[in-house]
């Protein structure tokens, strides 16, 4: 599946809930896995495939891979960090975002399941980068305006270079 990016009005919608957990999510789920092996990402939502419906996957590092299907955010922590992110929709362009350290999350998984996961640390930040893709919202949000009009003009001009060693998501 091809990577929608910035410039494209689909990842500004909010996302739809999904109102059926059938065949075709699965199918869904599976082709999003695919993109975000490809891609070497570490998380990849709908709306980044044109999909808008509220769906992401994630696979980090030694973690399972994981489908979250209309999720909510219980809870997230007081405590903060500050970490380098890129998004596979942004390719090129990082960083540093502050971000809840954890969070607690419930969604449902591909087979119709509901689950909650406690999360810190890079699958907490994940997480969160992604719940913002469907609500609309992209990482270069977090940023201050100066900083982020900065980045958005040297990615329109090309000077960006994805860099191997960094997974985005
Ligand atoms: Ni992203």
């Amino acid at each position: 599946m091809q990577i929608i990016t910035l410039g494209n009005d689909l990842l500004r919608q909010k996302a739809e809930k999904v109102e059926k957990i059938d065949a075709e999510i699965i199918e869904l789920a599976k082709k999003m896995f695919e993109t975000l092996e490809s891609e070497q990402g570490l998380g990849l939502a709908g709306p980044q495939i044109g999909v808008n419906k509220r769906i992401f996957v994630t696979h980090i590092q030694n973690d399972d891979p994981r489908v979250f299907i209309n999720p909510s955010i219980i809870e997230t922590s007081a405590e903060t960090a500050k970490c380098e992110e890129g998004c596979l929709s942004i390719p090129g362009v990082y960083a540093s975002v502050v971000r809840p350290e954890a969070i607690k999350l419930q969604a449902w998984n591909e087979k119709g399941k509901p689950f909650t996961i406690e999360a810190e640390g890079l699958v907490a930040r994940v997480i969160l980068h992604e719940y913002d893709h469907l609500e609309g919202v992209l990482f270069l949000e977090h940023l201050p305006q100066d900083k982020r009009e900065k980045l958005i003009e040297k990615y329109e001009k090309g000077e960006v270079t994805r860099k191997k060693d960094k997974r985005q998501e």
